[in-house]
């Protein structure tokens, strides 16, 4: 089962994809993550990635569906997994719709724009398991990360102001389409995703399993 989550910056998509990839055994691809990796080589291709990236800007999408394309190909990926970031134009929406035949299920992350600056301040993870922080998800230990006790931590350089507008911006300017695009082949759930973490799970797995 492939199981899509579509929603804004900071809305907890990555959140709750480690939480459900680790209950419904389902692997977690993040298309977001996958371009920040590319994006530290120096090459002409990860220098130009930094820069969209940075800005908030959207990465072309021939690039981004053939990352997608990629990942439906290799056989540990065929029992299905959790895409996060992935449609972010109708034309990615549709080349899913394309290529991936079996069934799947979009999960949209319903939540007041005007949340997602308090989410994204201060945002860090640990480089070692990929845990996202933020004020409302602290650490117990200072300097440790709560889940695995490792020490090593990033911040993102797209959590500022101008590029959180330039990403809310973008968001708002294609999620209409590609929610009438799901809506029309039935695939559609919504969660509020303004509730607390676990409720966010709740809603999800539901969706997930019932339809
Ligand atoms: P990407 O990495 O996908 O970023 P994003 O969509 O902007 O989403 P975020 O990672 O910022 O937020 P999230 O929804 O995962 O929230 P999180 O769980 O961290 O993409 C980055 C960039 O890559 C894009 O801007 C674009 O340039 C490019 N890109 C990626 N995919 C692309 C595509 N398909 N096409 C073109 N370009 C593409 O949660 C946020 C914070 O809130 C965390 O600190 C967390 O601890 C906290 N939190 C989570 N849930 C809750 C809750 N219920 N209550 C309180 N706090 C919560």
């Amino acid at each position: 089962m492939l199981v899509v989550f579509l929603g804004p910056p900071g809305s907890g998509k990555g959140t709750q994809a480690r939480i459900i990839s680790a209950q419904m055994g389902l692997k977690h691809v993040s298309t977001g993550d996958m371009l920040r990796e590319v994006s530290k080589s120096a090459s002409p291709l990860g220098r130009k990635l930094s820069e969209y990236l940075e800005k908030g800007e959207l990465v072309n999408d021939d690039l981004v569906n053939q990352i997608v394309a990629e990942f439906l190909a290799k056989p540990e990926y065929k029992n299905g997994f959790i895409l996060d970031g992935f449609p972010r134009t109708l034309a990615q929406a549709k080349f899913l719709e394309e290529i991936y035949t079996g069934s799947y299920k979009v999960i949209h992350f319903k939540i007041d724009v005007e949340k997602l600056k308090h989410r994204v301040e201060g945002r860090f993870n640990c480089l070692d398991c990929g845990e996202i922080y933020n004020k409302y998800n602290t650490l117990i230990k200072e300097g440790e990360c709560n889940k695995c006790h490792g020490s090593n931590f990033q911040y993102r350089a797209d959590d500022n102001v101008d590029s959180l507008v330039t990403r809310i911006t973008k968001f708002e300017e294609q999620i209409v389409q590609i929610l009438e695009f799901y809506n029309e082949r039935n695939r559609l759930s919504v969660v509020n995703a303004d509730e607390a973490i676990e409720n966010v799970t709740k809603q999800i797995v539901s969706a997930v399993k019932n339809g």
